[in-house]
């Protein structure tokens, strides 16, 4: 069974101490770092960009990045975010003119490649690529920010995509991301998740581990 993975995400850490913030957050069990790589164009806020991750893993970070890029367009900077050490990177469909090609252009570049969907982006743009994901993404906040609310919908959303994901036999990963907390993780972990992002469920509380814990006592719990 695939192993669930708590991903903090950094947007909400303390970016004047950015290689502390996610060392502790490593040390508290976090099982990857989630990079927003934010454009005020493709989304409405400006963010961090390949340096960023290069200076993490100069920092000494080892744990998979899994960079999920908000921008438009994507190729172009793909090759980039593979040198400064990105394991894994999702786009959105609508970033990207030629969707296959851009994922083999991840797979090319040594990385793991996935598709983001906004909540009100369908799920079609599955159809012809499954056999090329290591990850879907499921977004459950309009992107741009952190500490929204997690928006119902993207469980029924969940329930669809896990459906589609054993129906392919195929192995990728199902990350939700935004709106994340100790209180709903369990009913996410029933719709078929097995990656959660979490920003300011983690990085707004003084206990990391905490959190961390809690979290993934709610997801034992899920039937
Ligand atoms: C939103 C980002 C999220 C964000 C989640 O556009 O993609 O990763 O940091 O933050 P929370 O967990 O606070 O909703
Ligand atoms: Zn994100």
């Amino acid at each position: 069974m695939t192993e669930n993975w708590i991903a903090p995400s950094i947007l909400s850490a303390d970016f004047a101490r950015l290689g502390e913030e996610v060392d502790n957050v490593l040390t508290a069990g976090a099982d990857v770092v989630h990079f927003d790589v934010m454009d005020n164009h493709f989304v409405p806020n400006l963010t961090i960009g390949p340096l960023v991750c290069d200076a993490l893993r100069k920092h000494g970070v080892t744990a998979p990045i899994d960079v999920h890029l908000m921008i438009e367009p994507v190729d172009r900077i793909i090759p980039d975010f593979a040198k400064a050490g990105a394991s894994i990177i999702t786009f959105h469909p609508e970033a990207s003119v030629h969707i296959d090609r851009t994922l083999q252009l991840i797979k090319d570049n040594g990385c793991k490649c996935g598709l983001v969907f906004n909540p009100g982006t369908p799920l079609h743009h599955l159809d012809y690529v499954m056999d090329k994901l290591d990850m879907i993404l499921l977004m459950s906040v309009n992107p741009g920010f952190g500490g929204q609310s997690f928006l119902p919908s993207a469980l029924d959303k969940l329930r669809q995509v896990r459906q589609k994901i054993d129906e392919s036999g195929f192995d990728i990963r199902l990350e939700i991301d935004g709106g994340v907390k100790v209180d709903n993780i369990r009913e996410i972990k029933e719709a078929g998740a097995d990656t959660f992002v979490a920003g300011s469920a983690i990085f707004g509380k003084s206990d990391y581990k905490e959190i961390i814990d809690n979290m993934r006592a709610e997801i034992a719990k899920a039937g």
